[in-house]
């Protein structure tokens, strides 16, 4: 069955108006890369509503299985250089120039974040849930995250690359916990054009 990815026009007063909108915002969300970001302060009451509606996902025997690290201010920059070190063995093929750019395109890749959020998933050590159920919660999570930030048009996506894998792990993890990454949260410009749609999607 093939999906139309035009939300359907309803008009206010139609009943389903409220479903149209959170269609739209579903659909409208997008990875939003750190490149793209300008930067911009996250207001506190902002950030604490985005982490709250994290938890309000779905949960088997609501285990609960999250923990959220945000890093902003110098850690931008801290993650900046980590990422240049991680990869420093990666480019050593490369002439010395083009060795410094990409090193300091990595340092510099950051800055401009509002902030990162450490993923961690934490098992329960009284209820054995299968992991996959687990990660499953912890991602309802984050996309609750990624709707938060689209709602109020600000860009994020989860990088669950080795390098954001390791840097929230160095910060410390309990046995029954591990590192799923980092999501960059951040501005980005009016214009920027987010909402190319991949394929057409069918099920
Ligand atoms: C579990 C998961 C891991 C991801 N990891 C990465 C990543 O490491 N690097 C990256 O650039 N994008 C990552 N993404 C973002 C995807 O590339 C992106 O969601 C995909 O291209 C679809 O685009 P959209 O989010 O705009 O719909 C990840 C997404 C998910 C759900």
């Amino acid at each position: 069955m093939k999906i139309k990815n035009n939300p359907s026009k309803t008009k206010p007063s139609d009943s389903s108006y409220k479903l149209n909108k959170i269609s739209k915002n579903i659909r409208n969300r997008r990875s939003i890369y750190a490149n793209q970001f300008v930067k911009g302060e996250l207001p506190e009451p902002l950030l604490e509503e985005i982490l709250i509606n994290a938890t309000w996902a779905p949960n088997h025997k609501m285990t609960e299985p999250w923990r959220f690290v945000v890093f902003r201010g110098k850690y931008l920059k801290k993650y900046g250089e980590y990422m240049a070190h991680y990869y420093k063995d990666f480019y050593s093929e490369l002439s010395p120039e083009d060795q410094r750019d990409k090193l300091s395109y990595l340092e510099n890749y950051p800055l401009n974040a509002a902030c990162m959020i450490g993923v961690i998933m934490v098992r329960n050590t009284k209820i054995a849930l299968p992991e996959w159920e687990e990660i499953a919660a912890v991602s309802s999570a984050v996309q609750n995250i990624a709707l938060s930030c689209s709602a109020h048009k600000i860009g994020s996506y989860w990088s669950t690359k080795g390098v954001a894998i390791d840097y929230v792990a160095k910060f410390g993890l309990a046995e029954n916990e591990k590192s799923l990454g980092l999501l960059y949260l951040g501005y980005y410009p009016e214009a920027l054009k987010t909402l190319q749609k991949k394929e057409n999607p069918t099920i």
